[in-house]
């Protein structure tokens, strides 16, 4: 498969001085949802700004389905729906009118089938007529999102959609985002909450400080991600791990008081309870034991950490 878009050494400083991007390289597949995720001030709104023309591009080179986003400009711009972070709306219209005006800006026909099936997948058919100072913000966020689907783009940019969005209409929109890939539509969205990536997203990237650190198939990663660690606290200490368990890839502490087991909980069937079996057969006694959890969470802060 080709990418739909294609990022090539691409660095921008901006006015200030400041290297916002720093030689990025990245490929977003047709179809897939791709996250970026990243810690606040890492590139990501810079990133997207360019790739849809709304920030110049310093160096490198940007491809759209093949059209460069400099040299042919009005092609890619055409294909691009932005949502962008900040919500910028015009409070006096209502929303039929503003969708409907957002379609007319790309030059396309009048489509009033389309902005109807547009604004009932996302459940603002009934507030069609009402003036968008009137609706709540998860609404406008919405409406946003509707303008941007208003001329029918082969790839939506959602910047931070969910930022300030309650938890109920956040899981509302990652329908509506599935819904749109099933429809055809590429889907990047910037975030970051973790959890948002872990529930929404084909692949993961993540920016930190202008670099991309990773790009990772989201199950690839939840599985480098999603180990258990099991610490057994011994009654006497060891002066080594007894090679009857050298099976279970078992680390000893310094002073020979700590077993400690890394697993993955979903291919590590009953291997906790045998571990233990074979611990009492071995005549090692416990004094205690406790699991921890690595969550995405803790990796994308060790990952962040160890890229400064
Ligand atoms: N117009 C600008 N001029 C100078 N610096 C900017 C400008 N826009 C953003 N930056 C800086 O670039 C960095 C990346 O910002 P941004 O792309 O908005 O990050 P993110 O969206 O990941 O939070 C930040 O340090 C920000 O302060
Ligand atoms: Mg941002």
């Amino acid at each position: 498969m080709s990418p739909i878009i294609s990022v090539v050494n691409v660095s921008k400083t901006y006015a200030s001085g400041f290297r916002a991007l720093d030689c990025i390289d990245l490929d977003i597949q047709a179809g897939e949802i791709f996250a970026l995720l990243g810690p606040n001030g890492a590139g990501k709104t810079t990133l997207i700004g360019l790739i849809c023309g709304i920030v110049n591009l310093g160096e490198g080179r940007v491809t759209v389905a093949g059209h460069d986003i400099v040299g042919d400009y009005r092609a890619v711009r055409e294909m691009i729906g932005l949502v962008p972070q900040e919500l910028t709306t015009d409070a006096f219209e209502t929303v039929w009118a503003t969708v409907s005006f957002s379609r007319g800006l790309f030059g396309k026909r009048p489509a009033p089938a389309h902005i109807e099936k547009t604004l009932r997948a996302l459940s603002l058919w009934d507030k069609k007529d009402s003036k968008i100072m009137t609706l709540s913000g998860g609404m406008k966020r919405r409406v946003m999102i509707a303008k941007a689907l208003s001329h029918e783009p082969r790839v939506l940019f959602l910047d931070e959609p969910t930022a300030g969005v309650d938890v109920a209409l956040r899981k509302d929109m990652w329908a509506m985002v599935r819904a749109l890939r099933e429809s055809g539509v590429t889907i990047v969205l910037t975030t970051h909450y973790i959890e948002e990536a872990e529930d929404m997203a084909d692949r993961v990237g993540v920016i930190s400080q202008g670099r991309i650190i990773l790009v990772e198939d989201k199950v690839t990663l939840m599985r480098k991600l999603g180990k258990k660690q099991l610490i057994l606290q011994l009654q006497s200490p060891l002066a080594q791990v007894p090679p009857d368990l050298a099976a279970y890839g078992l680390t000893l502490n310094a002073d020979g008081t700590e077993l400690t087991h890394v697993y993955d909980p979903r291919d590590a069937q009953g291997a906790v309870a045998a571990l233990l079996d074979d611990l009492h057969r071995a005549g090692i006694r416990l004094k205690d034991l406790q699991t921890t959890q690595s969550s995405l969470e803790d990796i994308f802060v060790s990952l962040v950490k160890e890229s400064r």
